[in-house]
């Protein structure tokens, strides 16, 4: 059995731990206003050496998916029908944990899965910021839309990162990139490297609808878990906000960002297909991990 292959499935390895922590580093200055430097030749070099390094794992990421894309139909009607039907049948979906999480985790087990949650949370804000750059007009005004949604329509309390920022707070949670599992800083620097990289910006539409259209069935779960371990509603509040918001948010991503860039160019149904899978991807392994770690298998 070939290095990090058990039953099948591939497991996380040192070498991988040690890209996803430099990735993770990388992305962490990338995303943050910056000054001008005298060094920035030398900056430059660096971000160059990172990029190969982000570019190589997003490729085998996508190649791993590309099987899969390949059978999503490339007529509009169709291609949404495929994409809402990733909530039954796409990877990682109806994992065991979220139940568990609602009806039998601990406190501390449930802070342990958050801390690697908010490690894992790459910002919607930001990244749905950079994939509107320079999309068509329909698409762009819904990520616009969902954008407003993320800051709250204007009221710093309805902004959703401060939202889970309040819970983190509550529950005393750590979240640092060493203590976070392999597949949890996977998923943020995928997330990151598709939104980032312009010649993923369509992978980006797909992974962050794909955000969407799964993000309600697992967030009642959590929710339900907090409600159950007395974590009061205002501090709550993200969870529960997203089991509902997040239905209205796939619908309209698929009528008004989806919908039309597929209608007006029917070869953009497989790279939205590939960043819904990637991301999707990530997502199961994380869950897969969380279970290991937490004793579930
Ligand atoms: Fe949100
Ligand atoms: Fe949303």
């Amino acid at each position: 059995m070939p290095d990090g292959m058990i039953a099948g499935v591939r497991r996380s390895t040192a070498h991988d731990n040690a890209l996803h922590i430099r990735l993770a580093a990388f992305n962490h200055c990338r995303m943050a206003p910056g000054l001008p430097d005298a060094n920035w030749h030398e900056g430059i070099a660096i971000q160059a050496r990172m990029l190969v390094e982000e570019a190589e794992f997003l490729e085998a990421s996508r190649r791993a998916v590309s099987a899969r894309a390949e059978t999503a139909p490339s007529d509009a009607d169709g291609f949404v029908r495929w994409f809402k039907a990733l909530e039954r049948d796409g990877p990682g979906q109806n994992d065991p944990l979220f139940a568990w999480l609602a009806e039998q985790a601990s406190l501390p087990e449930m802070c342990w899965f958050l801390t690697q949650e908010i490690s894992g949370e790459a910002g919607f804000d930001d990244l749905a910021a950079l994939t509107q750059v320079g999309m068509p007009v329909f698409t762009k005004l819904e990520i616009a839309r969902n954008y407003w949604d993320e800051m709250g329509r204007g009221n710093p309390k309805g902004m959703h990162g401060p939202m889970l920022e309040k819970l983190s707070v509550y529950l005393k949670l750590a979240p640092k990139i060493e203590s976070t599992v392999t597949e949890s800083l996977a998923l943020a620097n995928t997330m990151v490297g598709l939104a980032a990289n312009r010649r993923y910006a369509y992978q980006s539409v797909g992974a962050l609808g794909a955000i969407e259209q799964t993000a309600p069935g697992r967030a009642a779960l959590v929710a339900q878990g907090l409600k159950r371990l007395e974590v009061p509603v205002e501090n709550r509040h993200y969870f529960d906000l997203h089991a509902v918001l997040d239905v209205k948010h796939a619908e309209a991503w698929n009528a008004e960002a989806i919908h039309p860039l597929v209608t007006a160019n029917a070869a953009l149904a497989r790279p939205i297909a590939e960043g819904a899978l990637m991301r999707l991807e990530c997502g199961a392994a994380c869950f897969r991990r969380y279970r290991a770690e937490l004793g579930l298998m």
